[in-house]
């Protein structure tokens, strides 16, 4: 490694920026925290030390960041080892700040963008060599402070010293967890639990007129299949119908043709009306759950029925043993194993389809699913917990496609994706790797 991060400069004050800058601050570095304005600057750093939680591991963190504005301030990035860029999701804008910033940085420093899943190729074609050399994707995911998922992309110009000194600084320094993805539409996390939500909206839809309640999609798409208790609607609640509509636009535009979420880019037409009269989620006080707040104080959660799109109280589930065993879930002969089997299942298969696409090995995107995502395993670590004889079994008696990795597996003779307690994985050569320490 020849290059080393001490100082970083974060450019754009938002809920990404301010992240980065006060974890930043508090592994020692010095920190130039620059926005639109001074004002937006020094809201930004009020927003650090107020938010709950704090941004700030140290309050006392605070005293190694500076503030400035991009128009009077930029040049003062010259003294910086790490320029961040964290402003809005635009490619042009993104492009035209970085076109302003390149003359004034120092040579050997390096240069990130902070996007959710704008290609790095849009951001840095036609830019100068040196920038094109310099500059990767950081993709960290909200809050900073407490998730531990770094997305790390470089693009194909860019130099491994540049990889290596974010690399080090972020997961020494920052203490996130570095994975390695390429540079395609939404990256990894992203682009596996997007098709997990995208899908499972329409294949749940579909259970919904079958019978099947929201609560039962919930309670089996959580922990019986090493989800967080959020499953799926819950989940799309917290990240926003208005979000989840720009991802599926961005997947629509970026997708690979023969990509299979290219089927569920957009909303169900129920979800659809939901976006479109702002019912999107926490942040509007409503999405597919709600609190109901009566004027006696009493509290009821509510959930927003799709069948007939009225409000109802939200009923408790307990499901049976067989609904709440991973093992058992994703192979039940009913329509709740179905449900699993289609929307967790087919999120499993198209991860095992999707190397070398976006990582180069099963160790980063399990990571990425565990780190950014809350899974309890990722989508290999869970193949193997299922079994991947008698999911390969499965789809050869459904006369459905084997993904990838999969063959990779069954034309090995291997039996489960990692070997001698998860110390080694199969490479999609077909051979056995040391896992890197976490
Ligand atoms: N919020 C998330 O969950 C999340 C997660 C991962 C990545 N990202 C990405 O990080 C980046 C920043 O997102 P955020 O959530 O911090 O956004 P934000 O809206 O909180 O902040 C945006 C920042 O950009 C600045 N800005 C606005 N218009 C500008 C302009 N025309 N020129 C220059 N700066 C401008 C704002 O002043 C602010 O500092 C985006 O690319 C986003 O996609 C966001």
């Amino acid at each position: 490694m020849t290059r080393e991060v001490k100082s970083v400069a974060v450019l754009g004050g938002g809920t990404m920026g301010l992240g980065i800058a006060a974890a930043s601050a508090d592994a020692g570095a010095n920190v130039l925290l620059l926005d639109v304005t001074m004002e937006a600057a020094e809201a930004s750093l009020d927003r650090m030390k107020n938010i709950r939680p704090p941004a700030f591991e140290d309050p006392t963190s605070a005293d190694r960041i500076s503030l400035g504005s991009f128009e009077t301030d930029l040049g003062k990035i010259a003294d910086y080892d790490w320029i961040c860029e964290a402003i809005v999701e635009d490619v042009t804008v993104k492009r035209d700040l970085f076109a302003k910033l390149e003359p004034l940085r120092r040579d050997g420093s390096v240069v990130s963008t902070n996007t959710s899943g704008i290609p790095l190729k849009d951001i840095a074609d036609g830019m100068p060599e040196r920038l094109r050399k310099d500059i990767v994707v950081t993709h960290f995911f909200n809050p900073v402070k407490i998730m531990r998922l770094m997305e790390l992309i470089p693009s194909a110009d860019t130099t491994e010293d540049v990889t290596d000194a974010l690399a080090d600084f972020c997961g020494n320094k920052l203490g996130k967890g570095v994975v390695y993805a390429k540079d395609t539409v939404n990256f990894i996390g992203n682009r596996i639990g997007c098709f997990f939500m995208l899908s499972g909206l329409h294949k749940a839809g579909a259970a919904l007129q079958n019978g099947m309640t929201m609560e039962q999609v919930d309670a089996l798409l959580s922990k019986p299949v090493g989800l967080p208790p959020t499953g799926l609607y819950g989940l799309i609640d917290l990240i926003g119908l208005d979000i989840m509509d720009l991802v599926g636009k961005n997947l629509n535009v970026n997708l690979p043709d023969v990509d299979v979420g290219r089927a569920f880019t957009c909303f169900p037409k129920v979800e659809q009306a939901m976006l479109e009269r702002g019912q999107l989620g926490r942040k509007a006080k409503g999405g597919f759950y709600r609190l109901n707040i009566a004027e006696d104080g009493t509290k009821t959660k509510e959930i927003f029925d799709l069948t007939n799109e009225t409000w109802r109280s939200a009923d408790r589930i307990s499901l049976e043993d067989v609904h709440g065993n991973t093992e058992t879930v994703f192979f039940a002969d009913d329509e709740r194993g179905k449900l699993v089997w289609d929307i967790m299942g087919g999120t499993l298969l198209y991860a095992a389809d999707l190397v070398p696409e976006i990582a180069d090995d099963i160790v980063n995107i399990d990571r990425a699913m565990r780190w950014g995502f809350g899974w309890a395993k990722g989508p290999f670590e869970l193949l193997d917990q299922l079994s991947p004889a008698k999911v390969i079994a499965k789809l050869e008696t459904a006369g459905e496609p084997v993904p990838a990795m999969l063959k990779v597996l069954k034309e090995t003779g291997a039996d489960t994706f990692y070997r001698n307690d998860g110390t080694e994985y199969l490479t999609r050569q077909g051979t056995w790797e040391a896992v890197p320490a976490e």
